[in-house]
């Protein structure tokens, strides 16, 4: 099922796609689920495969900024502009959608999602293919997004034609999703593209809690609770330091009253000293308190804890700049739902 991305089996990939199949690929964020996007019924099978709900569109992989363009049906000055500052790349762009696009990829939307991705393996693929690929992340709906073809097997290992393996995706979060509007940019969902430099192109204002108050969708994906591992995630308020003194308190407290203390898994943003016994296992996303790495291992340090049968995990904030920005949203969904800490000690 996994096989090395070498030429002849992108060849073999893009045979596959043509023919209707399903494979999943490595891009620079993530890896995806694809099918030739010129191909409704190929595209609904994605949807079927990923336990996707139909209102959830896709994003449609190009292989250059110009067949992007036929995709949509409005020429963009500013997606013009920022096709070439961040093509090809992790910048996914929203615009109404041309009559090449079928209207299940974009599940009934005006508006077609559109990405030039810079991962050669992707690159080569389309390529091979000769057909745009629509290909959300490759993972079951909701969960946390694949940055290896081994987290792509675990959640759809038995309906997928073809896995290309081509090792841990260098960015490890999705595409930035822009949104052009006039002169100005809405940011429908941080990603590998930086608010800080979108904003050298254009203004740039991201469009969140708009999803959370259940108003009119701007970007339908962007449900608040989202890239959730199975074990509770508990977003800390303050710094982990803070959580691990409190938590090593409230467990000498617990042991001396004869109960047992929970298994707690700890994602810290960088590594710290705790107190043997608090944290069942701990994780640190960077050692030095570099986004850009924090990133690239998000969610491989999810899953992996997330195999480890703990009762909750608790993971610390970073700063909301550069790439702490994507992770800190992610964190944000995958938390979302989970009862207060003193409820998941309870339990
Ligand atoms: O990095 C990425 O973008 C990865 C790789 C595989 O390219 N793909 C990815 O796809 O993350 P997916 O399906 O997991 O997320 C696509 C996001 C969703 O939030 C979806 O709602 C939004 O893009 N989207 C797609 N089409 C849209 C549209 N027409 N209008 C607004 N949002 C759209
Ligand atoms: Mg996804």
């Amino acid at each position: 099922m996994i096989v090395p991305a070498t030429q002849a089996n992108i060849e073999k990939a893009a045979a596959i796609l043509r023919k209707g199949g399903i494979v999943a690929f490595p891009t620079e964020t993530v890896y995806g689920l694809g099918a030739d996007a010129t191909n409704p019924k190929a595209a609904l099978r994605i949807f079927a495969l990923k336990k996707r709900p139909a209102f959830d569109p896709l994003i449609v992989h190009a292989e250059t900024a110009a067949a992007a363009r036929r995709l949509w049906s409005v020429d963009s000055p500013l997606a013009r502009k920022l096709a070439g500052l961040f093509w090809p790349g992790p910048l996914t762009i929203v615009l109404p959608k041309s009559k090449h696009v079928p209207d299940v990829v974009t599940a009934g939307l005006d508006t077609v999602a559109v990405r030039v991705p810079s991962h050669p393996v992707a690159r080569r693929l389309i390529r091979a293919a000769g057909v745009p690929i629509a290909a959300p992340s490759a993972n079951l709906f909701g969960r946390t997004s694949p940055t290896t073809a081994r987290a792509v097997e675990e959640d759809l290992g038995h309906g997928v034609d073809m896995i290309l393996d081509a090792g841990p995706c260098p960015v490890g979060v999705e595409s930035t999703v822009v949104r052009p509007e006039g002169r100005r940019l809405v940011i429908l969902r941080p990603g590998g593209v930086t608010r800080e430099a979108l904003a050298k192109a254009a203004p740039a204002a991201l469009a969140r809690g708009r999803a959370a108050k259940g108003k009119a969708l701007r970007s339908p994906g962007l449900l608040t609770s989202h890239y959730a591992p199975r074990t509770p995630l508990h977003l800390a308020s303050g710094t982990a330091a803070a959580l691990a003194a409190s938590l090593a308190l409230r467990r000498a407290r617990a042991l001396r009253a004869g109960r047992a203390w929970p298994r707690i898994g700890l994602l810290s943003f960088r590594p710290l000293r705790t107190a043997s016994g608090t944290f069942a296992a701990e994780r640190s996303l960077t050692r030095r308190g570099d986004a850009r790495e924090a990133a690239a291992v998000l969610f491989q340090h999810l899953r992996e804890l997330d195999r480890m049968e703990l009762d909750f995990l608790v993971a610390e904030r970073l700063p909301a700049k550069g790439l702490g920005l994507a992770v800190l949203d992610r964190l944000e969904r995958a938390s979302a739902g989970t009862p207060g800490l003193n409820r998941l000690l309870q339990r």
